[in-house]
């Protein structure tokens, strides 16, 4: 019987991303059950995913490095590996998900071998009794190969068996999304890494809101909460996700932020972890919050940094939500701003700075498939990174085009842009250097856009940039085809 998995599971055993293999079922080169893939065809396809069998954990963790470098684009993130409970929990389960895969083969033989004899004694009565010998023998031929003692099982379901050991896969049924948790990591975590934005507090077990139902499958608690759940909470299975692991595979309700409306205003104490002074225009600032008091926000949102008395600053937010303790932000040089010389001048390591927020609604449109460009002029970069990683994490579009417009020949995150480049197969990436006090150059510096992509119609587009710029880029997209419900424009 050939074993389905799903989507997810698959495209993590052979490190490639969901929309990669999305593109070959949509190319017909894969075949899809209900949303789920054979394994023996995902071997198929990727034979490189084989393993030598005495290497299994030390490739598949190689595999799972591969995924989550492509998802992030950046550096290799480490595999945790489950704690021993955990562990022994999973390798329990898979166990006896062996027993009862034999049991069942089992009563397949059993069933193949009354059929041989029911078969026989008909033969007896028969006027071809040669017909239904020859089935007979077919049968036993058939019952022979189940019996060969050392069948192999082939490298991928191999590999799928220590998958199952080292990460389990969470299937949020009310929103259909799916992730794994590694080693013994909180389901909170493994969710917010995965990009979904989650609801959640104090990650700590304190306050509640991350709490969900669980449908189907194991958790294990992996700290102890001080949030008490109700008797009818308890009789309906819930639990808090940031204080429980999963052993199996699990089926949970959970909520998740549906857009900014469901993102609560913070106000939150974090420390400055560097300040990089590279860029002669721009100073990378990244703050770090404490533990209990992370910052949830959207992609491509906007925060208010304050400090003491100096009037404080609104800025995009130039890092991914899937990392909520460390945010980054690109701060133009400006002396005309007393709070960005006070950055420039004085803000040190360790200094406190206050992130009060998030605002604004230049965030991703998760419902569409659509291939995404992102426009972005000089600083206007920062809300665009947001998304970019945002969009790679959640695997959420079929393509992704980066212009980047910058009054400088090589734009200050030059190498960021183009290490997503090589490691994505989705991503491609362009700058042009423009004088932005000169807008009659604009609509020859957007040429690039309209000669790739002649139908703009069926593109969503997200420009961020100075007030002219933007307003006059959308004006010549709009002009050219885009559809202005697919358009987004961010002023900075
Ligand atoms: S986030 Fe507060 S209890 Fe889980």
């Amino acid at each position: 019987m050939p074993r389905l998995v799903s989507l997810s599971r698959a495209a993590k055993l052979v490190g490639i991303t969901r929309g990669a293999l999305q593109k070959k079922i949509h190319d017909r080169e894969l075949e899809s059950f209900e949303g789920q893939v054979k394994l023996d065809d995902i071997e198929r396809i990727f034979p490189d995913a084989v393993l030598e069998d005495n290497h299994i954990i030390e490739d598949l963790e190689k595999i799972v490095e591969k995924a989550l470098k492509k998802a992030r684009g950046e550096k290799l993130a480490k595999l945790l590996a489950p704690d021993t409970h955990t562990l022994a929990a999973r390798l329990q389960n898979v166990t006896k998900d062996h027993a009862s895969t034999k049991t069942q083969i089992n009563k397949f033989k059993e069933l193949l071998t009354e059929t041989q004899s029911k078969i026989l004694e008909l033969s007896k009565t028969s006027s071809t009794p040669e017909r239904f010998t020859e089935l007979s023998n077919w049968i036993n031929d058939s019952i022979g190969k189940i019996q060969t003692p050392d069948v192999e099982p082939t490298s991928i379901l191999k590999k799928d068996t220590v998958l199952r050991v080292m990460a389990a896969q969470v299937h949020i049924t009310n929103t259909g999304h799916e992730f794994f948790v590694d080693g013994s990591n909180s389901i909170l975590e493994a969710g917010l890494s995965a990009g979904l934005a989650l609801n959640y507090g104090c990650s700590n077990g304190n306050c509640g809101k991350c709490k969900a139902k669980l449908i189907s499958g194991e958790i294990k608690k992996i700290k102890p909460h001080d949030f008490v759940f109700s008797e009818a909470e308890k009789a309906q299975n819930y639990f808090l996700c940031c204080s429980n692991t999963a052993i199996t595979e699990i089926e949970i309700e959970a909520d998740e932020a549906g857009s900014e409306k469901d993102i609560p205003q913070q106000n939150i104490p974090a420390k400055v972890k560097k300040i990089d002074k590279n860029s002669d225009d721009v100073l990378i600032l990244n703050l770090k919050t404490p533990r209990t008091k992370r910052l949830r926000f959207l992609a491509g949102q906007n925060v208010e940094l304050s400090h003491g008395d100096i009037p404080p600053l609104e800025i995009p937010i130039a890092s991914c939500p899937c990392d909520d303790m460390n945010i980054q932000f690109h701060v133009p040089y400006d002396d005309s701003n007393p709070f960005i010389k006070y950055v420039s001048e004085t803000l040190s390591n360790s200094d406190s700075v206050h992130i009060n927020g998030p605002k604004g609604s230049f965030v991703l449109d998760e419902n569409s498939n659509n291939a995404v460009i992102f426009i972005a002029f000089d600083t206007g970069f920062a809300p665009i990174k947001s998304l970019i990683e945002h969009a790679v994490t959640l695997e959420h579009a079929e393509f992704i085009q980066l212009y980047w417009l910058h009054k400088n020949e090589t734009p200050y995150m030059h190498n960021q842009c183009r290490a997503w480049e090589d490691a994505l197969d989705n991503f491609k990436y362009q700058h042009q250097q423009l004088d932005m006090t000169d807008i009659q150059q604009l609509e020859s510096k957007l040429e690039p856009v309209m000669k790739e992509y002649p139908d703009l119609s069926n593109k969503n587009i997200y420009i961020c940039g100075a007030e002219k710029m933007a307003n006059k880029t959308q004006e010549i997209l709009l002009g050219h085809n885009a559809n202005s419900d697919n358009l987004k424009i961010q002023v900075i």
